[in-house]
């Protein structure tokens, strides 16, 4: 019979011996926490095209204790409602909650540089197993975790509770934040945003910090890190490669149908200078979406068998489409935005700047913007602003003598 305190100890020294796990508190946290716990009624595993549910209850305890403690994430629902119980066969869908794979929640953790008394607001409770790690060493009172998908919330609660955390897991959109239980010392996220939401920095002591993954492609994204000033701005950097699912209220449809009726007006065509295949690679996705925040790229193979891309706007109805053409690409681009050339120009300068990685990239985040740059090169510095500049003061408050009725 597998001892599920020695497994626990296991994937600790594992953790260690990474790099991921440093602090004797955190340890002592992993060592303690059961997660497989966190992971009733089931997990689902990848199998390449589809999903193998394994429950607890149908799972050899040894085997199931295996696959606790791998350095894994852990599909536990698909498509927003799917759990392993649910269904004897694999499935297709796409995973909507998860235990995070312990490397990942571990060096989350100790990238928030917790003390002893912080308070914390989690946004993505999951499976609830990140929250009793900080709930082991803050206490369960110090703890405010947020998890937007009522089933989910509702399992992580019951499984805290069994771990003997009785803490405060709130169930609503976590971009809000939680003002009841502010002002907190550190803010974290386990699920990614396209931009941070400023009720998470309103909701931060100064001095404090918020730590969330950016950017709202699957990969290309990064984890920000921002320390909040008593002006109410946070600036920081992006601290390393982070991949998580999309907030459920920001995560973009995939662009389908007929793709070739979206692009059958060009506003332009030239050969492209930067080939639209460096945009599988990291730092230049991410790139791309400070350049043209709001583009998604697909990949496509045309009626005679050679490959596509596409860049889409939907917001600003503008797009890209790069057509293979011997050795080189030609772009296409329509609508009012020339996604390319924004594009582009941005990864030219890059690469000119030596490509530095993900992590020489600097935030500062306002009420009303987000200010991204690498060094003090005005060509790498890109701002996205919520308010139209110059739009000027917000507009008149409708009084009740503006009232309109049909009669
Ligand atoms: C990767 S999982 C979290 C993993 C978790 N920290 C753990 O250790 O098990 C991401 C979670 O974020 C939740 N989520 C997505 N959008 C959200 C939102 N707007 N507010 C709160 N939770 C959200 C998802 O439902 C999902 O359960």
């Amino acid at each position: 019979m597998t001892d599920p305190a020695s497994e626990r100890r296991r994937m600790a020294a594992a953790l260690v011996r990474r790099g991921d796990l440093k602090s004797h508190w955190l340890r002592a946290a992993v060592e303690s926490v059961p997660r497989e716990q966190f992971l009733r009624p089931g997990v689902f595993l990848d199998e390449g095209r589809s999903w193998r549910p394994l429950t607890v209850a149908g799972t050899d305890p040894d085997e199931w204790l295996k696959i606790a403690y791998s350095v894994d994430t852990l599909t536990t629902q698909l498509d927003g409602h799917l759990t392993a119980d649910r269904t004897g066969a694999p499935v297709v869908g796409v995973p909507t909650s998860s235990s995070t794979d312990p490397a990942t929640v571990v060096g989350m953790i100790e990238a928030l540089d917790l003390a002893a008394g912080h308070r914390v607001l989690e946004i993505g409770t999951g499976t609830g197993y990140s929250t009793a790690l900080m709930c082991h060493y803050l206490g369960e009172d110090n703890v405010t975790t947020i998890e937007v998908d009522a089933q989910v919330a509702a399992r992580a609660d019951a499984a805290l509770e069994t771990v003997g955390f009785s803490t405060w897991t709130v169930t609503g959109d976590g971009l809000l934040g939680h003002p009841y239980r502010a002002p907190y010392d550190r803010v974290i996220a386990t699920c990614a945003v396209r931009r941070i939401p400023y009720a998470w920095i309103r909701q931060t002591k100064p001095g404090g910090i918020v730590l969330g993954t950016v950017g709202s492609w699957p990969w290309g994204t990064g984890l920000a890190k921002l320390a909040v000033s008593d002006d109410g701005t946070a600036e920081g950097a992006i601290v390393g490669r982070s991949s998580f699912m999309q907030a459920r209220a920001q995560a973009v449809a995939p662009v389908a149908g007929d793709l070739s009726a979206r692009t059958a007006f060009a506003d332009s065509e030239r050969v492209a200078l930067v080939s639209p295949l460096v945009l599988k690679e990291w730092m230049p996705a991410f790139l791309a979406q400070l350049a043209a925040p709001g583009a998604q790229f697909v990949r496509a193979t045309r009626s005679d068998g050679s490959p596509s891309r596409y860049l889409f706007d939907p917001e600003r109805e503008s797009f890209a489409e790069f057509i293979a053409d011997g050795g080189s690409w030609t772009v296409r681009q329509g609508g009012p935005v020339a996604l390319w050339d924004d594009i582009e120009r941005s990864l030219v300068t890059w690469h000119g700047a030596g490509v530095p990685d993900v992590d020489a990239i600097r935030l500062r985040v306002t009420m009303t913007s987000h200010l991204y740059w690498i060094d003090r090169n005005p060509a790498l510095r890109w701002e996205h602003r919520l308010v139209r500049p110059g739009a000027g003061s917000l507009p008149r408050r409708l009084r009740p003598g503006d009232a309109w009725l049909p009669s």
